[in-house]
């Protein structure tokens, strides 16, 4: 069987957030900020939270072992895990190794991998490359952030405070070598533009500094994720449409045969101008913003999750991904289902 004609495809999809609603009326209990803004900036009605003692390995575990059950897999017939996040478990190592240990996954490789609202289309990336090039035969491509323990709840953090939430989205990708079935990855683009690394961004702690977190560094919340909120919707609102397109374009499909567009949950608004702008209609587009908030690395693969769970796409339907983030990073997808 020749490479060329392996594909990755999605056999399987999972996802979990924990049971801690948060409203945006509790946040407003919290800080200077209201219902009303919120959703009229963002969309966002609810997120969830983890409640005291819930770690990102609790939501990643309950997102990959509902991916294995509807991919009707054990993890014994997973060959890696990729797990992509920026809010990891502890420095090193990664959320992945104390995942993979949950998971009783024996010796089977894993990583980290750190491209943050991008970092699912990465991971997904990889794992098309370990497929395609015959490396594996499956891997499990997993998102999962805990947002809600690094927040500054204050009104100094309300801009990005409100936007974030708890979550985890996991796949199964598998080689497809039936020329009968069409079901795969077909392009993905990924860019990345590290000028605006500091645009959205925790500087502490920081292996640079020595020590690497301090109480004048404590005092300033500079552990505290910072955003140029404005800047950042500026290019995501630029860079989705290009790079959806790009995709699009490689793999030869116009915007039109799109069945589904999943962009990220960043923003409601950033995704009805990236919509707007390609002339998207309405009823292609799923978003669960409004109930879960901005979930980074997972907020695509919940997405894909749910969309799987109510038999929202037909096998043989296009489905596009775009996503946009810190780093800055971007990139889109492009998979027949
Ligand atoms: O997932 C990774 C990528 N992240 C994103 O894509 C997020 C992109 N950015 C955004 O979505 C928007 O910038 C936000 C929703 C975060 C903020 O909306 P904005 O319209 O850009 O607001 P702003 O930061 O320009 O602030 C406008 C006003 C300010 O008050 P003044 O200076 O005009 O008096 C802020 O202090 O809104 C104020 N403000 C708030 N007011 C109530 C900022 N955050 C809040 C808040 N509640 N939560």
């Amino acid at each position: 069987m020749n490479r060329a004609s392996v594909r990755a495809r999605i056999v399987g999809t999972g996802m979990y957030v924990p049971e801690r609603v948060v409203t945006n009326d509790e946040l407003a209990s919290m800080m200077d900020t209201s219902d009303e803004w919120i959703q009229q900036r963002t969309g966002i009605r609810e997120r969830r939270w983890v409640n005291d003692g819930q770690t990102p390995v609790d939501l990643a575990k309950a997102a990959c072992l509902q991916a294995l059950e509807s991919a009707e897999l054990e993890i014994g017939d997973v060959d890696c895990i990729l797990l992509a996040t920026l809010s990891p478990q502890h420095d090193f190592p990664g959320t992945s190794f104390f995942l993979h240990e949950e998971l009783k996954a024996g010796e089977i490789p894993c990583i980290d991998l750190r491209a943050q609202c991008s970092g699912f289309l990465y991971a997904l990336n990889f794992g098309d490359a370990l497929i395609t090039s015959g490396k594996h035969e499956r891997v499990m491509v997993v998102g999962c952030e805990v947002h809600s323990t690094g927040l500054d709840i204050s009104t100094n953090g309300r801009d990005v405070t409100v936007i974030f939430g708890d979550g985890a989205g996991a796949l199964i990708l598998e080689a497809n070598r039936d020329e009968e079935d069409p079901a795969g990855i077909l392009q993905i683009r990924l860019h990345a533009q590290g000028r605006h690394a500091k645009r959205l961004w925790i500087e502490a702690p920081s292996s640079g500094t020595s020590p690497r977190l301090d109480q004048q560094m404590l005092d300033e919340g500079r552990h505290f994720p910072r955003m140029e909120g404005r800047q950042v919707f500026k290019h995501a609102v630029t860079r989705m449409p290009e790079v959806l397109l790009e995709a699009l374009s490689a793999a030869s499909i116009k915007v039109d045969d799109v069945n589904l567009f999943l962009f990220h949950q960043a923003n409601l608004r950033i995704n009805e101008f990236v919509s707007q702008k390609l002339e998207i209609p309405e009823e292609k587009v799923f978003s669960n913003i409004q109930r879960f908030g901005n979930c980074s690395a997972a907020s695509i693969p919940m997405l894909l999750a749910e969309v799987d769970r109510n038999r929202q796409l037909e096998r043989g339907g296009i489905v596009c991904m775009t996503a946009f983030g810190s780093g800055f990073t971007w990139g889109s997808a492009v998979l027949r289902w």
